[in-house]
Parts: structure tokens; sequence; C-alpha cells
């Protein structure tokens, strides 16, 4: 078997996603790739790791060649929030990172798979229920990113057969690794600061509400498209997913469940406020459902019991 090669291995999804495989096909099948992160001992001692430069085609190519690559997942990526402060950064590790990785792919005929968001929606898109396939006119630069690597995945399979799969990932919540500059952070922080204050600040307003995710089942999700049956895929990049649509004050509900003595307030920053404004409230992902079997399995309570659960041990707090 080929090996897969994970980017972004050091961030919140590449991190965890690179240990689920590397437990699923064992630590040489799968080599981790960071930019300037030091990987954890965890990451660095289950398999291969590599610092490379997405943006140099060179870097990428040497090494799908080096280590006989037969998956990518394309993990690497800025965020929704430092990419408004560094639009021009965004766009070349998103834009110029993904056509580095597809053209290395195409030449060693690689499966790749690339995160969409929900941030490829836009204002104008039907806020309730948004179609798998509807108006799609993204207003931050993260955003402009993701529709267009939706497309130029799409071209790529079209043209030249390149086998390229993606989820339209909500909001991803988890306890293992922090989310870096995103717009949904918040939803991670809270359960941070429930169990170390007993209060949060949340820099959302408490009703925006917006699609989330616990963590294993984005891992779940990923792994299933990558391995689902290419004849039954109507769609490819990328699919809309999503496990339950919130706002802070349902969250917040939640851990008052297990916290009562929990507090939330709130003081919206304009920016992360006028970018989840522009995304939708909840999305259909009924394609994701018929096409490859796509089923979430932790509702809100779910996730916060075990959220809390697992902070307590790691943030060693009685
Ligand atoms: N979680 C991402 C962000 O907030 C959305 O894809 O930027």
């Amino acid at each position: 078997m080929k090996r897969m090669l994970v980017t972004g291995a050091v961030g919140q999804i590449g991190s965890e996603l690179t240990m689920l495989l590397r437990e699923k096909y064992g630590g040489d099948q799968v080599l981790a790739a960071g930019h300037h992160t030091k990987p954890t001992q965890k990451l660095e001692n289950s398999g291969p790791f590599e610092f490379i430069e997405i943006t140099k085609p060179g870097e990428v190519t040497n090494i799908i060649k080096k280590y006989e690559i037969g998956t990518i997942y394309h993990m690497a990526a800025i965020l929704s929030a430092v990419g408004e402060k560094k639009p021009q950064l965004a766009w070349d590790v998103n834009m110029n990172g993904l056509y580095y990785i597809l053209e290395a792919a195409r030449e060693s005929n690689c499966a790749v798979f690339v995160p969409s968001s929900i941030a490829a929606f836009g204002p104008n898109t039907p806020k309730d229920n948004t179609p798998q396939d509807t108006i799609q006119r993204a207003n931050t630069m993260y955003g402009v990113t993701k529709v267009a690597g939706e497309l130029l995945c799409d071209y790529y399979w079209t043209r030249f057969n390149l086998d390229t799969r993606g989820l339209r990932y909500p909001g991803i919540i988890s306890y293992e690794t922090l989310p870096g500059g995103g717009t949904t952070d918040y939803a991670v922080e809270i359960y941070y600061e429930a169990l170390k204050q007993k209060k949060y600040e949340c820099f959302l307003g408490p009703e925006t509400q917006l699609d989330m995710m616990y963590m294993p089942d984005a891992l779940n999700a990923t792994i299933e498209l990558m391995e689902a049956d290419p004849d039954k895929l109507v769609h490819r990049n990328a699919f809309n997913v999503t496990a339950f649509s919130i706002t802070p004050e349902h969250i917040a509900a939640s851990i008052k469940k297990f916290i009562p003595e929990f507090t939330i307030s709130y003081k919206p920053d304009p920016v992360r406020q006028a970018i989840a404004d522009s995304w939708p409230n909840n999305m259909d992902d009924s394609c994701a459902t018929r096409e490859w079997g796509w089923k979430p399995q932790y509702d809100l309570d779910a996730m916060t019991e075990d959220m809390l659960k697992n902070l307590k041990i790691k943030l060693q707090i009685n």
C-alpha cells in the first residue's frame, strides 16, 4: 500500500487525523508534515514527520516521491479570522499551496482530500437548510479561497481524473489541539474557560447560530468519505456536513448542566461577528448521507460531557 501524507499535521484537525490514520493503517504508513510549530512527542514518536513549506512547489513534489505517497489529506490552511488580518498570506497558503498539492498529486496520481468550510457560503446564500448546490458568493478571503479551492479540486477531477474529495466542515470542537485563528474558536475556548474560570466572555453575540461538530465525527466523516465507493459519489468538492446547529447561548446552557455556576457574557468582536453573520445558520447535509452514508454520533450534550471529562484530565482540574 502506498503511504498517506497529512499536511497541517500539527494543527487542530491534522494532529488528530494523523493519529487516527496511524492507528488504522500503521505508524510508518502516515507521513505527518508541519510548517514551523514543533510536533508533540506523540506525533513525533508514532511515525515519520517532515517540515515543509507548502507554498514552495518543489518541496511538496519531493516529499510525495520520497515517501511514495498515494493519498494526501491536505489540512494546511489559514483560517477565517487570521485570513482577514492577513489576506495575502491566506491566498498564498490556501490557493498557491493547494495548487502545488494538486499538481504534485497529478504527477504521482494521488487521491486528495481537501477540506472546505461553511465559509464557502456568503451573505446571499439561503441561511437555513442551506442546500448542497447553491449560491456561493463568499465575502472573506478565507471563504474566497474555499470556493475557489472547491472549483479547482472539481476541475482536477473532471479534467485529469484526479480523485479529489472534500467536506464543508462546520466549526470543529476538540480538546487535543487548539484551533488557530478561526471564527468558530469560541466554541472550543468556552470549555477551557468553563473549567478554569467558571465564566467566559464570548466574542460572538448570544444568538449567532452556526453549524458545529465534535472532532470524532469530523475525523470519521473525513476517512469515510475517502473510503467511499467512487461510483456512488454524485458530488465531490465539497459535501455539506453538520452534527448540530447552535448559538453561544446553547453551548452555555449545555455547560451549565455539568457546571451549574458557569456564566457567560458577550463582547462581540466586529470582524468575527461580521464573518459569522455571513455564514449559514444550518446546512442541509442530506447529499452526504445519501451518497456515502454520513451520520454523526455526538449531539451537543454528549459532546459537552466528553469535552469536559477529557479537558479536566488535560488541565489537571478536579
Ligand atoms: N472553523 C473555521 C473558521 O472559523 C471555519 O471553517 O475559520
